[in-house]
């Protein structure tokens, strides 16, 4: 008896599920996309609910799931509808990205947008906006403004995903304030409701539910691939997913979960209401998710209007020190943001073809770091010169990087947003990297999320009054990028990863980690990783910084490098970034002949090819510069050495080519022969083919000179 009342209050809790099966009426609206490969079915289940499912390349692969919401203090906006109107559309444009993996990225698309209403009072109104590309689905929810419905409060999204097969995938856990760790592989029916937070110490939840997104999948066949995610994140809370277990409807469901405020409200909105869209991308191979540039073209055209001050940078920095303990940000130690060795590392850049420097630890506050309100975003410790140091910049032609670390008191780094951002654009400077390391606090001392609702709006308050400033942005524990970079190119590059960093403080990133990135979270947008360590064994360094890491995030590792020299000059090309770092101290690059691909390495590309690709195992990708007629390749691989033969017919045809190939030598590898490299060089063109030969946790990178 009592499992069949269990059964009920089952049945009874997730009774707005229908399916399509069940269905009364059988009004199914279809919406294919433009190369009718993949369709969208929508449709109306018996108790009105309305419902989605998608076929590609005619086999199902998302069946009947849910849309609708739950709101607070008034009934839920699930069931119960009528379709009061429907529109179609086709859309078909190429746009030019001020910067980006290609010079031009097509945008071609048909659309639908279901009105719906309430068949019984109060008769509340909702669109759901559909569209299809040719390489994914997206669909976002519309309130429009009405009588009957005007502030809510949304304590849940029921958007479901029932995937039909049991997906190899790609994933982190939904923590709610970071997305720094390395992606579990595994099978979707495998990723836990709940994971237990071992990893970081400083984490605010004792359990993380389901995954973030991007969260990436392959058929068990290997016959398309599917990643979801969200584009135009604005207004809005984070989206995770949540897998639900004894789904009726699919053994594999998940349902998207977004991150709550303080007291468990998830979106507090008013009507007119967009959500950011939900993406599927749908594609036949790993190759073609890397190409895919839908997240952008679901966000508006840029909106700026005097855009010379967007520049991409390659960039060097005061920063490796700090990690690798030699230095500290505050002068509780050796101060490296002084002014004299910001002008040393102007000089190098100048000299070595770099267009930017980043000073961290120039302003006061950082002794007191994870203490309230302690960074003055404005006021220079005594060893730093600002204006001295800016105007020797300026006539370096060379870039200073500003530096506003808030250690998560977005209040208090509101409060001084435009004192802040005014001093560095009257200091002529133009790029900010922005930091959240620590946790939100608001309103008296009210915690809040790094993903949800409140510190969504304080990331894109502050990307709209960069923008005002001239100032472009990397931003380091962010919100995850959703395509904003099109309507606002100042926003260059974020964190948001498991970076460089981790690998002086912990236990260092597998060589895993960055072939499973592109495919991740790669796929949002722009990761600034910060690659190009040289001295790849630095067990020898004090560690009093890792010391302080250790207190704040129960880390209690000497830190390493898993990776071979020649994969950390492949990293410049497999990871994309407009914003790229070398990361190592100048000393370990004066006189190495490695440098030199760092040297030349653009940051700005008007073609990417993806040559081979198995997610997580390898990854050859090949650019073309903007301003040249060079090529440059990366190929990187996880912890197997291998071969893999290429064809070298994405270089231009016409052409024979100079190339340098910086590559493992036979004996090296990521873990006991590290900096064994050589470099060959060679005449190639697109009609010949080429080995490459990686070592475990190795990489090839190439330049390929055009005459
Ligand atoms: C964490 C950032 O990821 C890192 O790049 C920065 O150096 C520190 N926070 C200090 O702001
Ligand atoms: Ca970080």
């Amino acid at each position: 008896m009592q499992r069949s009342i269990f059964l009920f209050l089952v049945l009874a809790f997730i009774s707005f599920a229908c399916t399509q099966k069940k269905s009364a009426d059988n009004g199914t609206i279809s919406l294919n996309s433009p190369n009718g490969e993949i369709v969208l079915d929508f449709k109306l289940c018996d108790i009105k609910s309305p419902i989605y499912s998608v076929k590609f390349q005619d086999k199902e692969i998302i069946s009947s799931s849910n849309l609708g919401f739950e709101f607070k203090n008034q009934p839920d906006l699930l069931e119960g509808f009528k379709v009061i109107d429907t529109v179609e559309n086709s859309f078909k444009e190429t746009w030019e990205p001020l910067w980006g993996q290609e010079s031009s990225i097509k945008n071609e698309f048909n659309e639908l947008i279901v009105k719906l209403e309430e068949e019984k009072a109060p008769n509340r109104k909702i669109n759901i906006h559909f569209k299809a590309f040719n390489d994914g689905i997206a669909f976002r929810y519309e309130v429009p403004e009405q009588e009957n419905l005007k502030d809510f409060i949304i304590i849940d999204e029921k958007t479901t995903f029932n995937f039909t097969e049991d997906h190899t995938a790609w994933w982190i856990p939904s923590d709610y304030d970071t997305y720094e760790f390395i992606h579990n592989e595994s099978p979707i029916s495998q990723i836990p409701e709940a994971t237990k937070n071992s990893q970081h110490g400083h984490s605010r939840q004792d359990h993380w539910k389901g995954a973030n997104t991007p969260i990436t999948m392959q058929s068990p066949d290997k016959d398309y691939c599917i990643a979801i995610h969200e584009a135009n994140l604005q207004n809005y809370a984070g989206m995770t997913l949540i897998p639900v277990k004894d789904s009726p409807y699919s053994d594999f469901s998940f349902e998207a979960d977004l991150v709550p405020w303080d007291n468990g409200d998830k979106v507090r909105a008013s009507a007119p209401l967009k959500s950011p869209w939900r993406t599927i991308l749908i594609t036949k191979t790993p190759e073609e998710l890397l190409k895919s540039r839908m997240i952008l073209n679901l966000n508006e055209p840029n909106k700026i209007t005097d855009t010379s001050f967007i520049k991409p940078l390659k960039y060097i920095g005061i920063w490796w020190s700090m990690h690798l303990g030699i230095a500290t940000w505050g002068q509780n130690g050796r101060h490296d943001a002084n002014t004299e060795n910001t002008k040393k590392h102007i000089e190098f850049a100048k000299k070595h073809n770099f267009n930017g420097v980043l000073v961290e630890g120039w302003n006061q506050g950082w002794e007191q770091w994870y203490q309230d309100d302690n960074f003055d975003y404005v006021t220079p410790y005594d060893d730093f010169d600002l204006a001295a140091v800016s105007k020797f910049a300026e006539a370096k032609d060379v870039e200073l990087i500003g530096h506003c670390e808030t250690g998560g008191q977005f209040e208090g780094f509101e409060k001084r947003l435009e004192e802040a951002f005014s001093l560095y654009e009257n200091n002529g400077i133009n790029a900010v990297k922005t930091g959240y390391a620590g946790t939100p606090f608001g309103e008296g001392k009210k915690p809040y999320f790094h993903h949800g609702q409140r510190m969504v709006e304080h990331y894109n308050k502050v990307l709209k009054a960069a923008a005002e400033h001239k100032i472009t942005l990397d931003v380091h524990e962010p919100i995850k990028p959703t395509g904003l970079a099109r309507t606002y190119p100042n926003l260059m590059s974020h964190e948001g990863v498991r970076g460089m960093e981790w690998n002086s403080w912990s236990d260092g990133n597998p060589p895993f980690h960055t072939c499973s990135l592109p495919f991740t979270r790669g796929l949002a947008g722009p990761i600034d990783y910060t690659p190009g360590i040289f001295d790849l064994d630095f067990s020898e360094n004090p560690l009093p910084t890792r010391k302080l890491w250790n207190k704040i995030g129960g880390l209690d590792n000497p830190g390493g490098m898993h990776s071979t020299l020649a994969r950390q000059l492949a990293l410049y090309v497999v990871l994309y970034s407009p914003l790229q770092m070398a990361s190592d101290l100048l000393e370990h690059y004066e006189n190495h002949p490695a440098f030199e691909f760092i040297e030349k390495v653009p940051v700005d590309w008007s073609e990417t090819e993806i040559v081979d690709a198995e997610i997580g195992d390898y990854l050859v990708t090949a650019r073309k510069a903007k301003d040249s007629e060079n090529w440059y390749l990366g190929a990187i691989t996880n912890e197997e050495a291998r071969t893999i033969t290429i064809k070298l017919d994405f270089l231009d045809t016409d052409k024979t080519y100079q190339a340098k190939i910086f590559q493992d030598t036979a004996d090296a590898h990521y873990e006991n022969n590290q900096e064994a490299y050589e470099i060959i060089s060679k005449e190639l063109s697109a009609n010949d083919e080429l080995e490459l030969k990686l070592a475990a946790g190795g990489g090839t990178a190439i330049i390929f000179e055009s005459p």
